[in-house]
């Protein structure tokens, strides 16, 4: 009897070896792919979306380079301050008047990153 259990707490322990050794296996993967994720990350937020270049070949046309406006669009600098973000994305996706929609153009994150642009640059 108390063999039996002897043998049924040691393959137990086995187990919870075989167990924790998995585990740590899984906790190194983490650290590891911290430089990985160099790599992941573009892909995720997509920093290779260059705000203001694309404000540059999208946007100025009509826009004008600093934002102040041409015959074919409204001087941002004096929008963007009374709109809301959504307001201003709002814009971006739908396209008001006379402004295309950039809806098929960005995806969610790139109009994100777009708005905090304008935001930044034109209050
Ligand atoms: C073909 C010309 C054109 C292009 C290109 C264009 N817009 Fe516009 N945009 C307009 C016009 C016209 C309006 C005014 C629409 C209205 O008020 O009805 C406008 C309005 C806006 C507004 C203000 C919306 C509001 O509710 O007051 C924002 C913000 C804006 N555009 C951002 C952008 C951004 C960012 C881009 C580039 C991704 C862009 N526009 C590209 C013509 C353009």
């Amino acid at each position: 009897m108390r063999l039996i259990l002897f043998l049924t707490a040691l393959s137990l322990g086995c187990n919870g070896t075989y167990g924790d050794s998995g585990e740590l296996s899984t906790d190194d993967e983490p650290s590891e792919s911290v430089e990985p994720a160099d790599t992941d990350d573009p892909v995720e937020e997509d920093p290779a979306f260059d705000a203001e270049g694309f404000f540059q070949a999208s946007c100025t046309g009509c826009h004008g380079a600093d934002g102040t406006g041409t015959d074919s669009g409204p001087d941002l600098t004096g929008r963007v301050p009374s709109l809301s973000d959504d307001e201003v994305s709002d814009a971006i996706l739908n396209g008001p008047g006379g402004m295309p929609s950039f809806s098929d153009t960005l995806d969610d994150t790139e109009v994100t990153e777009l708005v905090d642009w304008l935001r930044a640059e034109f209050g």
